[in-house]
């Protein structure tokens, strides 16, 4: 049933190159995105002029990513917000309102109610969703299913990947209704993720040197991630694995942030993983990094850093480094979330721990 791993999550991480490409696939029709059950017209999507992203835990962190995109796709403001939050702060939503729930179950009591107060005032709504037929997706005017398969560990994995990718559906159909984009360039920012696939599947090749690292980790009381543009939701879904699979306190940041207060956590010896923003593609942003990178080095931090192929800047200030292929900017995180997914799958097993069933938590969380 594992198929070999010792457990589901392995599996799941492993089987993350098909679930992005079967989520992917059939969404391009005539140079046109396709949505799953789209019960919105056209017109209803060329009206979206505001979009809200409404999540739990690891999809939330998916709709931080999916800001990046569909902003600068489609030239509307994304706002993401914790599902848990959401109702309870009389959002501002009309008819041109488009929120996006992002749930792998479809039955978190917390997005399914966000959902419903989405509706009631009079928002449209679009779920994606990894469960057929879940109630989410029942009460929503669009679906896009993530076909990732069934995940069994409780932390999400290829779902997460799945996410992004329909989210990343999500902003190329509203530039295509709006015409923010030409056709052409659709099929090439599809093309572009689809390609992915193969980029992930060389990645997970090369993840021993994450696994060892873990293993000399493995003790650690407390690890920080910063990143930043894309690399900080993913710094923040890093810190969140780490928590919830090792019992490990970790924390994300953005790394601008590290002046306003967190960098008084550095002390001698703290590992701190770094999300490299691309040399090409952010130079600014990467140069920025590697001050960041200095000004924790002098204060005692063991830094791990993920940085692109040909990285010179952060290869030659990483006390650790783990390199990944370049991608294009938007792309990143599908390849930098992985070694992260490892590094606390691997840290959580050498200390024990089931790796599927981490203590206190459940696959679906149907209350509030
Ligand atoms: C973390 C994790 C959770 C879920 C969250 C939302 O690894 O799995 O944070 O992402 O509970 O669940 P869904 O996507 O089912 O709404």
């Amino acid at each position: 049933e594992k198929g070999g791993f010792d457990f589901f999550m392995e599996k799941e991480i492993a089987e993350q190159p098909e679930a992005l490409a079967s989520t992917l696939s059939g969404h391009l029709e005539n140079g046109r995105i396709v949505l799953d059950e789209q019960r919105l017209t056209d017109q209803d999507l060329r009206d979206v002029d505001k979009v809200f992203v409404v999540a739990c835990g690891t999809a939330y962190n998916a709709g931080l990513l999916a800001k990046y995109a569909i902003e600068h796709w489609v030239r509307i403001p994304v706002e993401v917000e914790l599902a848990s939050e959401f109702r309870y702060r009389d959002p501002v939503l009309d008819r041109s309102t488009l929120v996006v729930a992002i749930s792998q179950s479809g039955e978190t009591a917390d997005t399914l109610e966000a959902v419903r107060h989405a509706k009631e005032q009079n928002a449209r709504v679009l779920a994606i969703c990894n469960t057929n037929g879940a109630q989410i997706p029942r009460e929503s005017d669009a679906v896009l299913y993530t076909h990732a398969g069934p995940e069994i560990g409780v932390a999400s994995t290829k779902c997460f990947l799945a996410q992004i990718a329909a989210a990343y559906l999500v902003g190329l159909a509203l530039a295509q209704a709006r015409g923010t984009k030409y056709a052409d360039e659709v099929a090439r920012e599809f093309d572009a993720m689809e390609q992915m696939s193969a980029v992930i599947a060389d990645v997970l090749t090369t993840m021993d040197p994450v696994r060892e690292l873990a293993r000399d980790l493995a003790k650690a009381d407390t690890v920080l991630f910063i990143g930043r543009h894309v690399g900080y939701p993913v710094a923040l879904e890093g810190a969140l694995k780490l928590k919830e699979l090792a019992y490990i306190h970790a924390e994300g940041f953005a790394a601008g942030e590290l002046k306003h207060g967190p960098i008084a956590l550095i002390e001698d010896g703290l590992p701190v993983i770094v999300v490299m923003p691309s040399r090409e593609g952010r130079a600014v942003l990467h140069s920025k990094m590697v001050s960041n990178i200095r000004e924790i080095q002098a204060r005692g931090a063991r830094t791990i850093v993920i940085a692109e192929a040909d990285d010179e800047g952060a290869a030659a200030v990483a006390d650790h480094l783990i390199v990944i292929p370049k991608t294009p900017t938007l792309l990143q995180p599908l390849v930098t979330t992985v070694p992260l997914q490892i590094f606390a799958a691997t840290v959580a097993a050498t200390r024990g721990y089931d790796v599927d069933k981490p203590r206190n938590l459940a696959k679906s969380v149907t209350v509030e």
